[in-house]
């Protein structure tokens, strides 16, 4: 299959990453932290190592501020039902995920509110402008997306958190798209928590997350229980990553993870997006000249999108478009709301959805083509 959807998850993983999993399941795997014996010792030891590339990666001194999730939406869930009391208020963009914005609205039960805004895709200044202009005295966090997962939008996340740090706002910075694709320094920018998905552009399995908290003391645990430390106490221990790893860690997607952020290291950020950037570049081009196709950003500039688009053909249902490109045409493309009802609000798409075309390392030229083609077709039989 012609696979682009790799906004959902990459396919397919570097070969180490297959390797990884398999030769820690039946090469090491114990349960890691919780025994003395060597297999526990090997296994700790590679969950340690996967730690330091994400700090890496990340550019944090901190390994232990770094956490393991069993996704992103268990750490998005975390900051944001930890970090906001009765009666706060949060700015999000328009472009959030069910991730984000389901958490805000359950929080409406203890008088907590939030104010969407939108994200103008080329327009940084404008996307600062609506982030001000939402501030109101109970503000207490801004939860932004890096980059949208309908459109690519790209946010000036570094410049958004140096507004709210302003105003004493702290910010959860959401790289499910991001991670792997665009620089991220927590450092530099400052950044307060960061969610992120392990099986996208980090390469890892699924079942994977991680959470980035700069500050332990700002979220409380979400979930307490064994930890392999501390066993006599009955409270949860406040000491990283402990406070927020309770039970058995996802070891194998764990060893996965670490072979997919060394595959990201060595390529490098700056390489992996040239290469994502060129192919998107190539398709919007390609599916601008077919006549029936209405896309929905202008043609991608550097720093501005993340390598994937969404368009539809005509007035045909975007699911209807993504089921014969995987039945007639063997091309996977996710099509719908893609769990981020109020971007298609602002793109208006709720009903018919798009199709979404997401881009990996590994796609090729061919690959584009393939699907600029196909689409040309159905658009033939309308
Ligand atoms: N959030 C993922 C996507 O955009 C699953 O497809």
């Amino acid at each position: 299959m012609i696979y682009l959807d790799n906004s959902a998850t990459t396919f397919p993983k570097p070969a180490s990453v297959y390797r990884a999993v398999e030769s820690s399941m039946k090469g090491f795997g114990a349960n890691p932290g919780r025994s003395g014996h060597k297999m526990s010792l090997k296994a700790g030891e590679r969950v340690y190592k996967c730690r330091e590339a994400l700090a890496r990666l990340y550019n944090t001194k901190n390994p232990e501020n770094i956490v393991f999730t069993p996704n992103c939406t268990y750490a998005l869930n975390t900051v944001i039902k930890g970090y906001l009391k009765p009666n706060d208020h949060a700015v999000v963009s328009e472009l959030e995920h069910n991730s984000v914005l389901r958490p805000l609205q359950a929080l409406s039960d203890i008088g907590v509110t939030y104010t969407t805004v939108k994200a103008v895709h080329g327009d940084f200044e404008a996307t600062i402008d609506n982030f001000r202009n939402a501030i109101n005295e109970k503000t207490k966090l801004f939860v932004i997306t890096h980059a949208s997962n309908v459109t690519g939008t790209i946010l000036p996340v570094a410049r958004i958190i140096a507004l709210a740090h302003q105003y004493n706002i702290k910010v959860l910075l959401d790289t499910a798209q991001s991670s792997g694709v665009l620089p991220i320094d927590v450092e530099n920018m400052n950044v307060d928590f960061l969610a992120s998905a392990g099986h996208k552009g980090l390469f890892g399995p699924m079942g994977t997350g991680v959470m980035y908290i700069r500050n332990p003391e700002d979220i409380p645990a979400m979930v307490c229980g064994g930890t392999g430390s501390s066993y006599i106490e009955i409270m949860q221990p406040m000491s990283m990553p402990d406070k927020y790893e309770s039970g058995t860690c996802n070891l194998s997607g764990i060893c996965g993870l670490l072979k997919g952020v060394e595959f990201v290291e060595v390529t490098g950020i700056d390489r992996i997006y040239e290469h994502e950037f060129n192919l998107l570049t190539q398709l919007y081009k390609g599916l601008s000249s077919v006549k029936a196709v209405k896309l929905y950003t202008e043609l991608p500039q550097r720093d501005y999108q993340a390598p994937l688009l969404s368009f539809n053909i005509d007035e045909m249902h975007s699911e209807r478009v993504a089921t014969i490109l995987s039945d007639r045409y063997n091309i996977a493309v996710r099509a719908g709301l893609h769990c981020a009802p109020l971007a298609h609000k602002g793109l208006g798409t709720e009903e018919q959805g798009t199709v979404r075309a997401s881009i990996s390392y590994f796609n090729k030229a061919s690959d584009i083509n393939a699907l600029i083609n196909a689409v040309r077709k159905i658009s033939y039989q309308l």
